[in-house]
C-alpha cells in the first residue's frame, strides 16, 4: 500500500481500465471507516482512501486544533487490507493552493437550514468544497459515506446531482461500540468519565424510537428527550429532531414514513452526533 501527497503521482499507479471506489476521510480511522473501505474493496478493483483534515469545514478553530491526527496508526490499520489500496494524504496547499477559499458557492436550500447546518454555519460549504475537489481528482465510480453523518450524505447526494457528477454515493450503516456509542474519531477525545456517559445518545434515540412506534405525540417525545438531558449535567443538548430522511424537514404528525431521529449534544468540549431510522 502506498501513500501519496500528490494526486498526479498517485494517478500514475491507477489502472484507467479498472473501477475505482473512493473513501474520503479525515483520518483517525476506526472500524466505521474500515467498514466503508472494505465495502469499496468488495465492489471495486481499486480503492483510494483520502486522509485530509479539511480546515474549511471547521467553524471553531479549537475543534480543528483538537481534531485527532494519527497518520502512522491509520496507515498501519490499512496496510493489511488489500494490495489495490492507495492512500491520498495531501497537504492543505495541494487541495487549496496558497489560501483556502472564503466564498460560499453552494446552495443546498432547506437541507442546510437545519441541524448541523444551523449549528455549524459554514460546515457544509466546507464539506462540499473539499468533496467536489476530491471527486474531480479521483473521478471514482462510487464513493462511500457513513450514515452517522446522515445530513452530510444528503448534501453530497445533492452535490452530485447539481454538478452532474457520474458517481454513485453509497450509504453505509453506522458502526457502534458494544455499548451503543456510534464510532467517531472524536470519541478518542473524551475523558474516561465522559466516555462512560457517551452511550446516552444511543439510548435516548432508542427510547424515542420506541415512543415514536407507539405513535406518542412528537412534542411529548421531544419534551422527554429534553428532560433526559436536563438531568445529565455533563451534556448540553444541541438538538433532537425527527425528520423525513429525504428533505430532512421536521415531522410533526403521523403517519410519518421514512422518519429518522437525529441528536447532537456536547459532552464536555466534544460535540457528538447520532441518528437512527424510526
Ligand atoms: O466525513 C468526513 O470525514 C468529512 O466530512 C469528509 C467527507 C471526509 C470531508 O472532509
Amino acid at each position: 500500500m502506498e501513500v501519496f501527497k500528490n494526486y498526479e503521482k498517485l494517478q500514475k499507479h491507477l489502472n484507467p481500465k479498472e473501477s475505482i471506489g473512493f473513501v474520503p476521510t479525515m483520518g483517525a480511522l476506526h472500524q466505521g471507516h474500515l467498514s466503508l473501505i472494505k465495502e469499496s474493496i468488495k465492489h471495486h478493483q481499486q480503492t483510494v482512501v483520502s486522509i485530509f483534515v479539511n480546515p474549511t469545514q471547521f467553524d471553531d478553530t479549537g475543534d480543528l486544533d483538537r481534531y485527532p491526527r494519527t497518520l502512522e496508526k491509520d496507515l498501519a490499520q490499512l496496510a493489511s487490507l488489500n494490495q489495490n489500496l492507495w492512500v491520498y494524504a495531501p497537504l492543505v496547499s495541494e487541495i487549496y493552493g496558497p489560501a483556502p477559499p472564503v466564498t460560499n458557492p453552494y446552495d443546498f436550500g432547506a437541507l442546510t437550514q437545519t441541524m448541523e447546518g444551523l449549528s455549524r454555519a459554514h460546515h457544509f460549504q466546507g464539506v462540499a468544497t473539499v468533496v467536489e475537489k476530491l471527486f474531480r481528482k479521483v473521478n471514482p465510480q462510487s464513493a462511500y459515506f457513513g450514515e452517522k453523518d446522515f445530513q452530510q450524505i444528503r448534501i453530497i447526494e445533492t452535490l452530485v446531482a447539481q454538478k452532474n457528477l457520474n458517481i454513485e454515493i453509497v450509504r453505509c450503516p453506522i458502526v457502534r461500540e458494544v455499548d451503543g456509542l456510534a464510532m467517531s474519531s472524536r470519541n478518542t477525545l473524551l475523558s474516561p468519565e465522559e466516555r462512560s456517559q457517551a452511550p446516552l445518545l444511543h439510548t435516548t434515540l432508542c427510547a424515542a424510537k420506541a415512543q415514536f412506534l407507539r405513535q406518542q405525540s412528537i412534542d411529548t417525545i421531544k419534551q422527554n428527550v429534553h428532560e433526559i438531558y436536563e438531568k445529565a449535567p455533563l451534556f448540553s443538548l444541541d438538538y433532537f429532531n425527527i425528520c423525513d430522511e429525504n428533505r430532512l424537514q421536521d415531522i410533526k404528525n403521523y403517519p410519518a414514513p421514512q422518519a429518522r431521529g437525529f441528536l447532537a449534544a456536547k459532552l464536555g468540549k466534544i460535540r457528538l452526533i447520532d441518528n437512527m431510522p424510526f
